[in-house]
């Protein structure tokens, strides 16, 4: 499987999806290709906020070396599914979609926890460390259940 996690900056939500569900997958040696990108690019080239380092660190798990990137037309051709983090991302990438296949890969990522529920991983930019740890729960159950769904 080639799986995308996608937020806005690329630097608090989806690198968490990122770590999380390539350390699931190494750990049963699946060999998943996972990454993430931001519908924006202004934090192009960055680390993860340190914050979304920090609670990924907790967990043993290293994101240290990810780096944000913008999403790419071409990401649609190279993943089998984009997990995005919110109904904004969605719409961004649903708009960047020009085939009914393309768009079939854009998935809500806590839909695999609340199916059709579209419910929103909160954006945890200008909020306090706690909102970093749910959002790390969150993404921890939805990567278990991506896991189980595709291994
Ligand atoms: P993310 O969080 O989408 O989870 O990476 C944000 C990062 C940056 C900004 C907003 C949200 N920003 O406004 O720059």
């Amino acid at each position: 499987m080639k799986i995308l996690m996608v937020c806005l900056g690329n630097i608090c939500r989806s690198p968490l999806a990122e770590g999380i569900l390539q350390d699931k997958s190494n750990q049963l040696s699946l060999n998943w290709e996972v990454d993430s990108a931001g519908t924006i690019a202004t934090h192009e080239g960055e680390h993860p906020d340190y914050r979304s380092i920090e609670v990924a660190n907790k967990h043993k798990i290293d994101i240290n070396n990810q780096r944000s990137r913008p999403f790419q037309i071409s990401d649609f051709d190279i993943y089998d599914l984009i997990y995005v983090m919110d109904e904004s991302n969605y719409n961004d990438i649903i708009a960047l979609a020009k085939t009914e296949n393309e768009k079939s890969k854009v998935k809500m990522i806590l839909n695999e926890l609340f199916p059709n529920e579209n419910r929103n991983v909160p954006d945890p930019y200008f909020g306090g460390d706690e909102g970093f740890d749910n959002v790390y729960q969150m993404l921890e159950k939805a990567c278990s259940i991506i896991i189980e769904k595709y291994k």
